[in-house]
């Protein structure tokens, strides 16, 4: 396995801020039609800023360890920021290169996010 793999797999194993926030402003489930997997994405926002940010649901490695990473990379962040995160910024955290199906996996946690920040 490469490092990235190792990466992912810890990602999926030991999610990060995983759960349900309970201070929650805005949260969205999300899902992905092909399998049917789904995630819940929520956060808390203070003066423009994500302040707290938590997911949950079921889905495979790539999805997992993607809203792991993802929350990660978000928490802290300026709204503005994440608004510019784009999907291929959100691959590239990723560090691995991934079939279409497995593009799709990656970037549900990222669409359910985008749309809270957007909305
Ligand atoms: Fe369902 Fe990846 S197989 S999200």
């Amino acid at each position: 396995m490469s490092i990235y793999e190792d990466l992912i797999m810890d990602h999926y194993r030991n999610p990060r801020n995983y759960g349900v926030l309970i201070s929650a402003d805005k949260s969205i489930e999300v899902n992905n039609p092909l399998c049917g997997d789904k995630l819940k994405m929520e956060i808390q926002e203070t003066n423009g800023v994500i302040e707290n940010i938590r997911f949950s649901g079921e889905g495979c490695a790539i999805s997992i360890a993607s809203a792991s990473l993802l929350t990660e990379y978000a928490k802290g962040k300026k709204i503005k920021k994440i608004l510019d995160f784009n999907r291929d910024d959100m691959l590239g955290l990723l560090k691995i290169k991934l079939t279409p199906a497995r593009i799709k996996c990656a970037l549900l946690g990222w669409e359910g996010l985008m749309n809270l920040v957007r909305n």
